[in-house]
């Protein structure tokens, strides 16, 4: 589907967003794998985070959904089921990765799958490491479909090679099944929901983040309130960043420090960006924003802050043609195995706007002012490809984005959240 944007000169209001697809995934997870009833607040209604729930239930975990909360009677100790069919991630690398983990300690054997963007996305990255864990895991060419037997798992002390949450949540899981404590070693400060979730021991030695882990943190059952989206947040945050007299308020947002990274480089670039009450739940940060006009300078983006901003990066380089001077990325090679290759994607999409675009292995430089044509942009099939060049269609003179339902990935709400906002 073509979805056609026209120019939109000011923004004013507040958003109430979903809950954060990476928590509502989590949360699916640890309520499925306790005893008893949990209940869920504010889940994600993303393909993602639907792709996770239906595994968990052809694995046996019972799900009502009961007005607006969730209630969850987890597998427990009695444990989950065999499925006698494939599992179906869809385009989910978060359900695949953390998945495998959870699936590898299981007595019975599966098969994980994923639609075509998914099939071509590494998985060799959890398959080494659960491996090394006693994991037997079945490839096609380190891609997906996984066929996973059942296997005795001993603990592991890992270093992460791979900048990778995803990763290091799968070990996490496969680990909670292992009397023995495992240590997971992040010198790349991943985003830290699973640790947080369940309160796992973590310490910082010569600047690496150890975390340990053993049957003992299995998860409980419990009450979530799933924090709203903060990547969802950041198309909205970049619109009223750029357009004129604008004032947005986004509510009950996630301010986990380990997915803030963005807010920090907008507010260096000069971005009027105030957290105006802070609250905890489950152990996760979250609270309102408040957003206004202001006018933004590009700066130079640290390497080290690559991995907690690497689902913004679309939408930064939608600030930074906006912004005064050049915008650059550089080390973001994981880019390019992400739902699409992003660099590929924006580095495309941005030549349409006739601006002057360099394209690395490892990142990209666009300067120039961009055309004020009406453009059609692809998507790629991407959602935050999707939802970039729809924000950067309403902010110069309208524009097209093709393939746009994709954008159900990770908010089905975003059409009438822009509406709801426009004045
Ligand atoms: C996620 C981790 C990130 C992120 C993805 C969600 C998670 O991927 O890009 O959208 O929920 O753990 P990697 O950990 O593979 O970088």
């Amino acid at each position: 589907m073509i979805q056609s944007f026209s120019k939109v000169n000011k923004i004013k209001g507040e958003l109430v967003l979903q809950g954060d697809k990476s928590i509502s995934h989590r949360v699916l997870i640890f309520t499925a794998m306790a005893s008893g009833k949990s209940i869920i607040r504010n889940l994600s209604s993303g393909e993602d985070v639907k792709s996770t729930l239906n595994i968990l239930k052809n694995l046996g975990m019972d799900i009502k959904i009961e007005d607006i909360i969730i209630v969850v009677n987890g597998c427990g100790h009695k444990g989950f089921k065999k499925y006698n069919g494939e599992l179906d991630c869809g385009n989910s690398g978060t359900s695949a990765r953390l998945l495998t983990g959870l699936l590898s300690a299981q007595n019975f054997e599966s098969i994980l799958i994923g639609d075509e963007s998914l099939s071509q996305r590494p998985m060799q990255r959890v398959i080494e490491p659960l491996t090394f864990m006693g994991a037997k895991i079945e490839s096609n060419n380190k891609k997906l479909p996984l066929k996973i037997f059942p296997s005795s798992l001993k603990k592991i002390n890992y270093e992460l090679a791979v900048a990778s949450a995803q990763v290091k949540s799968a070990l996490i899981l496969a680990a909670l099944h292992i009397d023995e404590e495992s240590q997971i070693i992040d010198k790349f400060y991943t985003r830290d929901h699973s640790e947080r979730m369940l309160n796992l021991k973590t310490e910082v030695l010569d600047n690496k983040k150890y975390i340990s882990v053993s049957k003992k943190n299995y998860p409980q059952n419990s009450e979530y309130f799933v924090p709203a989206d903060i990547s969802s947040a950041s198309f909205f945050i970049v619109l009223a960043l750029i357009l004129k007299d604008s004032e947005l308020l986004v509510k009950n947002i996630s301010l986990n420090e380990s997915r803030l990274g963005y807010i920090n480089i907008l507010k260096q670039m000069g971005g009027y960006i105030e957290i105006v009450e802070q609250k905890i739940s489950n152990n996760e940060p979250y609270g309102d924003l408040l957003v206004r006009s202001s006018k933004l300078r590009n700066i130079d983006i640290p390497d080290e802050i690559i991995p907690n901003i690497i689902d913004e990066i679309p939408i930064l380089a939608a600030a930074g043609i906006f912004a005064y001077g050049a915008f650059q990325i550089r080390n973001a090679k994981e880019l390019r195995v992400k739902e699409s290759d992003r660099i590929k994607s924006l580095c495309a999409n941005f030549r349409k706007l006739n601006l002057l675009v360099e394209e690395y292995e490892d990142g990209f430089r666009i300067d120039g002012n961009p055309s004020r044509d009406k453009v059609q942009f692809e998507s790629f099939s991407d959602h935050r490809i999707a939802m970039t060049f729809s924000i950067i269609s309403l902010l110069l003179n309208g524009g097209e984005v093709k393939e746009f339902e994709c954008v159900n990935i990770s908010n089905p709400n975003f059409l009438e959240q822009i509406k709801s906002i426009i004045s």
